[in-house]
Formats: C-alpha cells, sequence, structure tokens
C-alpha cells in the first residue's frame, strides 16, 4: 500500500513540475525583452548587411525596413525591380543604410551565379529566407491544383531549394567570420499533417528541420539559427486579410519576432501564435484527417481572405 502511495505521490510531483515548467515557459515568452534581451548593437556587432529574399512585399520588406533601422546595410532580392527600386529609395532616405537590389525569380534554375556575383565578400550578419509560394489562393486537395505539375516545382524551388542554396553562398563566410545569423521564415501549420496546404506545409517541414539541422552542425561556429512560425500576417499571400487579435501587420509581426531570437531554434514569433501552435497540436489526428475538417477550414480560408 505504501508503495503504491508513493508512487501515485512521484507522479502526481512529477505532473505539477511538467505543468510549472510549462508555465514558466509561457510566462517567459510573455516578457521576451526581459528573458531574451538583445544588446541595442546586437545586429550590427553579428556584421554589416541583412540579406533577405522575398524582400519587396509583406513580411520581407518589414524585415528589410526593420533590419536597416537597426542599422544594417541591406541586400533586397524579388521579382518585381519597381517595386525593389521604390523600397531601396525609402530606406536609404529613412536611415541612411546602404541598399543592394537583385532583380530574381526563385522559381527559377540557374539564378544563384548572379546573386552570389552580387553578395561576394560582404559581411553578412544576417540572411532572412523569406520568400515563400502557396501553389493555390485558396487551399485544396493536391490534385485539385491547376497546373499541378508546373506548381509543385515552382513552389518546391522557391520555398526549399532557395533556402538551400542561400545557405550554400553565404554561411562559408560567416562561418569563416565566427558570427551570424540565419532565420528562415516557415509557418504555424508545418507543426501538424495538414491537409489542403499538403505540398506548401511539407515545404515549410523540411525548412525546420534543415534549420535545426544547420544549428546543431555551426552553433559551436557562433551561428545562430532559428526559424519563425507565424500563422495569421496579412499581406498578399493571404488577401491582406482583416488584422485582428490573431492577424498581424507584416511590421507588426516583424518587430515582434526579432524579440523572440534568443528564445531558441524554433519560434512562432508571437504568444498569439504560440498559444494557436499548442492548440493546434493538440487537435486529434483523426479530426485533421477527417472530410468534415477539411471542408471546414477551406471554408474558414475562404472566409478569412474575404475579410
Ligand atoms: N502571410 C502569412 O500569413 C504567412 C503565414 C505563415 C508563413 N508565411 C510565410 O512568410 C513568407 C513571406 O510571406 P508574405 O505573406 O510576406 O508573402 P507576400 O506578401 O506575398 O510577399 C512575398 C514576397 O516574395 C516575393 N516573391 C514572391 N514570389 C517570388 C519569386 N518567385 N521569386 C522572387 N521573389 C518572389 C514578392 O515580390 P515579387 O512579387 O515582386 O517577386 C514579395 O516581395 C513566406 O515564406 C510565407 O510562406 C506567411
Amino acid at each position: 500500500m505504501a508503495l503504491i502511495e508513493l508512487i501515485f505521490t512521484l507522479v502526481g510531483a512529477c505532473v505539477v513540475l511538467f505543468c510549472c515548467a510549462r508555465l514558466a515557459h509561457v510566462l517567459m515568452k510573455l516578457y521576451p525583452r526581459v528573458w531574451y534581451p538583445l544588446p541595442e548593437n546586437f545586429f550590427t556587432s553579428m556584421g554589416k548587411w541583412a540579406v533577405i529574399t522575398g524582400a519587396s512585399d509583406g513580411i520581407g520588406k518589414a524585415y528589410a525596413q526593420e533590419l536597416a533601422r537597426h542599422g544594417l546595410n541591406v541586400v533586397i532580392i524579388s521579382r518585381t525591380k519597381e517595386k525593389l527600386d521604390r523600397l531601396a529609395r525609402d530606406i536609404e532616405v529613412k536611415t541612411g543604410v546602404k541598399v543592394i537590389t537583385i532583380v530574381t525569380d526563385f522559381t527559377k534554375e540557374d539564378i544563384y551565379g548572379v546573386i552570389k556575383e552580387n553578395i561576394q565578400g560582404l559581411d553578412v550578419a544576417i540572411l532572412v529566407n523569406n520568400v515563400g509560394k502557396l501553389p493555390t489562393f485558396i487551399p485544396c486537395r493536391l490534385l485539385e491544383i491547376d497546373h499541378l505539375e508546373e506548381k509543385m516545382y515552382q513552389v518546391i524551388n522557391c520555398n526549399v531549394k532557395t533556402t538551400v542554396k542561400m545557405c550554400r553562398i553565404i554561411l562559408p563566410g560567416m562561418v569563416e567570420r565566427g558570427r551570424g545569423i540565419i532565420l528562415t521564415v516557415s509557418s504555424g501549420i508545418a507543426k501538424i499533417p495538414c491537409p489542403i496546404y499538403t505540398l506548401y506545409a511539407a515545404t515549410k517541414v523540411f525548412l525546420e528541420r534543415f534549420s535545426q539541422g544547420l544549428q546543431a552542425e555551426y552553433r559551436s561556429d557562433g551561428i545562430l539559427f532559428q526559424t519563425v512560425s507565424p500563422f495569421g500576417v496579412s499581406t498578399a499571400m493571404t488577401g491582406y486579410q482583416k488584422t485582428d487579435f490573431f492577424t498581424f501587420t507584416a511590421e507588426e509581426f516583424v518587430r515582434n519576432s526579432l524579440m523572440y531570437l534568443k528564445a531558441g531554434e524554433q519560434t512562432y514569433g508571437s504568444i498569439v501564435h504560440a498559444v494557436l501552435g499548442w492548440v493546434i497540436q493538440a487537435i486529434p489526428t483523426w479530426v485533421l484527417r477527417s472530410e468534415a475538417f477539411h471542408h471546414n477550414f477551406q471554408e474558414f480560408v475562404k472566409k478569412k481572405m474575404d475579410s
């Protein structure tokens, strides 16, 4: 009897300890400035340049503006020259830092020679692997995607290959200098098997594992890797859905998520999205697999996109 009592007491104590640790973890995330403080010169102490893919709009543009505000020169890369030039002028006028623009399409092959040439020799403090593409605006089952063959190729090139190639170009210099940050924008939906977003979510899972692996390999070389996994951010990709308690502007999201740079190799970038992530991970798999869930999820996204 005494032994059973002891076992129950021990199990109870473990559960209480686990809950306390979890609560402490949540409380720490509520006050990132206190628990993960960054010195004023943190970014400039890592180098002189930030390189951002998919930088002319949305989250990438917000990263470019915010990192320039922290004193870094920026290399901004995306497809539309006019948008890049406009942003470059705006950043130069507002912050006085230097801006290099590179026009390229990350869905294409043979683009990395030009990127490498433009970046060669720069003291890169931070690479933001931001560019990402959905195969369809409204999510659907894989075989319902129009021009599936072409979309598969584009999504994998843009979301996966770009990050691998950009790390290949920039990481050696960081290792040589013994400092640097590589941020990779994933997505909250990478945290669960995500039907109707299958291809997109799977590319984001690749990015998370890739970044985690590199963190383990290059931690001792002074390189910090982190994936940032937002849910709703009001951008072109999400049809500029209305901002609310769960949906941020790109600027709010980036400013907030940078406060979590020292919070570990994976972050949701905000406490609100972290809680959403925990709730979503608690959904039983049989619910995620059900037809009713797919249908309701699709309707929910349509409504959000229309809002
Ligand atoms: N918004 C969200 O709610 C959300 C949630 C989770 C994760 N994310 C992730 O966050 C990242 C940024 O998304 P966002 O919402 O900011 O998207 P966005 O507003 O659509 O911006 C995408 C940026 O990438 C550029 N771009 C798009 N396709 C490109 C290509 N093939 N080659 C070169 N540049 C390209 C676009 O400029 P051009 O059109 O001029 O090329 C633009 O600057 C993505 O990785 C996305 O998966 C977003």
